[in-house]
């Protein structure tokens, strides 16, 4: 027999099917209790409500557990290649070492993007924001291909759509990067691995020979491992609940790469660097802006710590730690910012209330210093989140639909004005 919870409204007593998931968590299906009760449940912020039931990553974040398909972030970070990862998320296995050729193979015969998308960066004003440029070519790739735009479209073409936007996210990434700097676009390199193509698409020059440094090649890989799924956060909610629309897979991830944009979510990673800076030039006296984090009329907060899940430690943190002090060493980088960092992390570790709160640094904290140290301009930062993010938007947005999952849509709670009359103006 299936376990039920009671609730009593109104003096009647309704049953709630109780959902257990692999791990053992439970949930109380409230789906049909409006129906029977005329109740619906509040949750701002969707703090406590499971929009979905989803087989791709599993986290516990009062033990700090992440787990791709099972496996642990640990293991893969330390062992496997981003597209491996990729493959894992997306088809739920790992790939032998032939499908994992034969995967890398349909990547690269489709890194090129279309030649007219060069001409829409003429248009950009010289300061535009890379995260906007992206989520503007991301959906634009749909006028491109226009059968994408088909929800009744076969599982080939399906497929082709998440080749091709794995393909070239690191070619328009790359875009973006040049773009920014000023400097002519690269075409991709298919003989390199997808992280060494993109960092010779973005590091490279027309003038010069080019090598991948594989120090730099081997943090990105573990920084994009880290960033590949992490369940029902901001973005990816977004890109299931655009695509429960049905509407088309590049205009869903364009939405995700919308909702990573901001400070509270993925742009953390530039507003690190922004902050660093801003102690730095205001004299680098960390208790005052410790002070003013703590202070609760005051808005401003420590960028980089605090997580919405992870509430004693982010398990991609302490990884991405390790790899930062390793570049950081490795490539000798003498930084006052990335100093102030390290103090930053030092004192905010130690005082109550971060402690009391569950307050350390994230991973976005340790991303952006990394990110800064091997060159990669603030604005780009986010941008990088992106590119690890989207094996894990793909499978969000596919796992939706083969789910047949229904088409998003929230109640609320009205507080606004009763009915009341129009009264036409007098015109006179
Ligand atoms: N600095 C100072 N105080 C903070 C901070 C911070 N960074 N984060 C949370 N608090 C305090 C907050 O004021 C509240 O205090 P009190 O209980 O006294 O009112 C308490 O801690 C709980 O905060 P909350 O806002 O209720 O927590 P949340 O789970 O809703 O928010 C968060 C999580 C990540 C939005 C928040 O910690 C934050 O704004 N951090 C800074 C931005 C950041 O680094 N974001 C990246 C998150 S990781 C990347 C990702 O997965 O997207």
């Amino acid at each position: 027999m299936s376990e039920t919870a009671k609730i009593e409204l109104d003096g009647k007593v309704f049953e709630l099917p109780i959902i257990t998931g692999s791990e053992n968590e439970k949930a109380l299906d409230i789906s049909k209790l409006r129906g029977q009760s005329g109740y619906i449940t509040l949750d701002r912020g969707f703090k406590n409500t499971g929009s979905c039931t989803s087989a791709i990553t599993f986290l516990d974040g009062e033990k700090g557990i992440l787990r791709y398909r099972g496996y642990p972030i640990e293991q893969l970070a330390e062992n496997a290649s981003f597209l491996e990862v990729t493959y894992l998320i997306l088809k739920g296995e790992l790939p032998t070492a032939d499908q994992l050729a034969a995967f890398e193979e349909k990547i690269d015969s489709h890194t090129l993007v279309h030649e007219d998308m060069k001409r829409f960066f003429e248009a950009y004003p010289a300061k535009a924001h890379p995260m906007g440029i992206l989520a503007s070519m991301i959906c634009s790739m749909s006028t491109f291909y226009p059968e994408s735009q088909d929800p009744n479209r076969s599982e080939e073409a399906f497929e082709l759509s998440i080749i091709r936007l794995i393909a070239k996210l690191p070619t328009l990434a790359a875009m973006v990067y040049k773009n920014t700097v000023r400097h002519p676009f690269m075409y991709p390199k298919n003989d390199l691995g997808y992280v060494e193509n993109f960092m010779y698409m973005t590091y490279g020059m027309p003038t010069e020979e080019y090598k991948p440094d594989p120090v730099i090649a081997s943090a990105l890989n573990k920084l994009l491992i880290l960033h590949a799924d992490h369940e029902q956060n901001c973005s990816a909610s977004t890109v299931r609940i655009v695509g429960s629309s049905q509407a088309n897979l590049y205009a869903s991830i364009s939405a995700g790469i919308s909702a990573l944009w901001g400070p509270l979510h993925g742009g953390a990673n530039q507003a690190v660097i922004e902050m660093l800076e801003m102690i730095k030039e205001d004299g680098g006296d960390l208790d005052k802006w410790i002070a003013k984090a703590k202070d609760k009329q005051d808005p401003f907060r420590l960028m980089g710590f605090g997580h919405r899940v992870y509430k004693n430690f982010d398990p991609r943190a302490t990884i991405i730690k390790k790899a930062c002090d390793d570049i950081l060493g490795k490539l000798g980088v003498n930084d006052p910012t990335l100093e102030i960092a390290k103090r930053l992390e030092e004192v905010a570790l130690n005082d109550e209330y971060f402690k009391a709160r569950g307050l350390y640094p994230n991973v976005d904290f340790y991303s952006g210093i990394i990110y800064k140290a091997i060159g990669i301009p603030t604005e780009m930062f986010t941008v990088m989140f992106a590119l690890g993010r989207l094996p894990g938007w793909i499978a969000q947005w596919k796992e939706m639909l083969d789910n047949g999952d229904p088409i998003g849509r929230p109640r609320q709670v009205y507080t606004g004005e009763n009915e009341r009359d129009f009264v036409a103006l007098d015109k006179r």
